[in-house]
């Protein structure tokens, strides 16, 4: 994934496009770079590593003159992080650059076709070929290039270009990758997520695939790529600066944490009137849900955990069967999938290749489709038959975590909603009803009953292992549990059943092996005591996590974890948290660069 930056206006451009960048670093973050127009002339700074770089070499922007410009911060998927594969990229006659989120598919054909035509190249990127198809098609009017390259492009695209032939003006088409257009007074922008244009405006259009937009400083025209004008509606972005910087947090990961309650909240509330759970997104009927035969859910990584989370509550109420199933697996696996199948796809981003893949393939195969994303108009959400948005507010840390209880909290407001309208629920909808509306409060204390977990964290860091075990519901967390712990703070962690241990793991249980265990449902409580013996008496510290009362696990175990008592069925949301902050302080013990740990990308769009 990567952020990609616009501005046309009358102040300079480049330290305009520099502060955008930043809020898109973490978006990808290996290389960027700056175009910017100063009359006919087209200037180019590029970097390898992190924005700080770019701003070194133009000294923020200073050295850099013209008041119209685009940017591009880069996460590397054809071509090594170099300067020369960094974005923007420059057509052979420099009338031309280019930057680009996204994958072009056909690239390598288009590049063959074009060096037969003369173009040279100057990297090893997919984009470049955008640029050198734009000179190659233009005759003076650069909206009929944009739309005979658009023709000629198969993959994901979020594009800015600048023309030097057309000062003051930048250029924004959208296919398959988020784009958003920022409305100034005097001045124009546009970016790959809102957190770069809510300092500047909140005043906001969003581009759908096959758009295109051509940006002055006074005014904005849209088209389509048959080349009609359109209108699209201007959205107000409610949230503050401050709701996408740290907010006096030191990590934007602890934050996201702590704004776990309001999330929730804001993801819960609106959708609960007269007692009722209502999504006014889903304009679905009792006849539709009866045709229902089996609910797939589909995701990758923590989204699909959440799945795994929510599942239980979703089939124990609707009695519909529930599968949850990795979108990199399901979408080669041949899936059985009909018309009677409700596929619901769980993305934060929106913008995941696996899953998006997985989604086109069942609706391909007649699926029904319901989006749970948190990133309005990202393109799972314009390919879903339905969508219902976590409101959990801008997730800047690359691991989850908001993003994450705000999609198991939409999952049990969904089991609800149709367990309710397929009669399968009755007077006890209203005891469920009054559960979820407590979680926000039961967050909260999560956070609050847990002061030790910094002192857990020293106590744990240099761990070699960290099993996390659990049964049912319990078990979905700890997979969760688990990632959060080895994507930030690198220690091998893995979540087990418990009761899988006797069939193989318990032989890697040692002296001092630490153990955290999920006793936080009642109905297998007494299972889960006797694995936590079993593995005591080979030698393992166990840390459990558990309710205050639970006096049989706090006898047994060597520390504890606390969460208020809950309905198991809704608790998921609840009992991740003690396991977010174990995670993030043992980062923390570990000097890891906890909102962008190595490797990892916030959103993952390519296979
Ligand atoms: C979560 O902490 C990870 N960063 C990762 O597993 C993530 O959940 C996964 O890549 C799916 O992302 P999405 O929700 O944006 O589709």
């Amino acid at each position: 994934m990567c952020g990609i930056v616009g501005f046309t206006g009358k102040q300079s451009a480049a330290p305009v496009l520099l502060d955008g960048l930043k809020k898109l670093e973490y978006r990808g973050y290996d290389s960027a770079g700056i175009s910017v127009m100063d009359g006919k002339k087209i200037a180019v700074s590029k970097v390898t590593g992190r924005i700080a770089n770019l701003c070194e070499k133009t000294q923020d922007g200073t050295n850099v003159s013209g008041f119209t410009g685009i940017g591009h911060t880069r996460w590397a998927t054809h071509g090594a992080p170099t300067e020369e594969n960094a974005h923007p990229h420059l057509s052979n006659d420099g009338r031309f650059a280019v930057v680009h989120n996204g994958i072009i598919e056909n690239y390598l054909i288009l590049r063959e076709e074009l060096k037969q035509a003369g173009y040279h190249f100057d990297s090893e990127t997919d984009t470049e070929v955008i640029v050198h198809l734009v000179e190659m098609y233009y005759r003076g009017d650069v909206k009929e290039a944009l739309m005979r390259t658009a023709n000629r492009l198969q993959g994901s695209y979020a594009l800015g270009v600048i023309c030097s032939e057309q000062p003051g003006k930048i250029y924004a088409m959208r296919e398959a990758s988020p784009l958003i257009l920022g409305v100034g007074v005097g001045e124009n922008f546009f970016a790959s997520d809102v957190t770069a244009l809510v300092s500047h405006t909140r005043n906001v259009i969003y581009l759908e695939d096959g758009e295109f937009a051509e940006l002055s400083g006074d005014s904005i025209r849209i088209f389509d790529l048959s080349g009609q004008q359109i209108h699209k509606k201007i959205t107000r972005i409610m949230w503050d600066v401050q709701a996408a910087e740290k907010g006096g947090y030191e990590h934007f990961m602890l934050k996201e944490i702590m704004e776990q309650p309001a999330a929730v909240k804001a993801t819960i509330a609106p959708r609960i009137k007269g007692g009722k759970i209502c999504f006014d997104e889903l304009s679905v009927t009792q006849e539709d849900l009866k045709g229902i035969s089996q609910i797939i859910i589909t995701a990758c990584g923590s989204a699909y955990y959440a799945g795994c989370a929510g599942k239980y509550a979703l089939e124990r109420l609707t009695r519909i069967p529930v599968q949850v199933e990795l979108a990199s697996e399901l979408r080669y696996s041949d899936p059985l999938i009909d018309e009677q199948t409700l596929l619901i796809v769980i993305s934060q981003s929106g913008e995941t290749a696996d899953t998006i893949a997985a989604m086109r393939e069942c609706k391909a195969r007649g699926a029904k489709t319901l989006a749970i994303v948190n990133v309005v108009g990202s393109t799972v959400s314009t390919i879903a038959d339905y969508t219902v948005y976590t409101w959990a507010g801008p997730e800047i840390a690359v691991a989850t975590t908001k993003g994450y209880t705000t999609q198991v909290a939409v999952l049990y407001m969904l089991a609800i909603y149709v367990a309710e309208k397929l009669g399968r629920i009755g007077e006890e909808t209203a005891d469920y009803i009054k559960t979820l509306q407590a979680l926000p409060r039961r967050i909260q204390q999560a956070i609050d009953m847990n002061p030790s977990i910094p002192a857990f964290a020293k106590k744990y860091h240099k761990s070699k292992a960290l099993f996390f075990i659990g049964r049912n519901t319990d078990y979905a967390t700890a997979l969760e549990g688990a990632l959060k712990m080895k994507e930030i703070s690198y220690l091998h962690s893995e979540a087990y059943a418990a009761g899988e241990l006797k069939h193989g793991t318990i032989a890697l249980i040692e002296e001092h092996q630490p153990i955290i265990a999920l006793c936080c449902n009642p109905s297998i409580m007494e299972k889960t005591l006797s694995n936590i013996v079993e593995v005591k008496s080979r030698g393992a510290e166990v840390l459990a996590l558990t309710f205050r009362n639970n006096q049989k696990i706090l006898s047994v175990a060597d520390d504890l974890l606390f969460i208020p008592e809950t309905d198991a069925l809704f608790a998921g949301v609840i009992e991740i948290v003690p396991l977010q902050l174990l995670a993030y302080y043992v980062a923390k013990e570990n000097n890891c660069d906890i909102d962008k740990p190595k490797n990892l990308a916030k959103s993952v769009t390519v296979e």
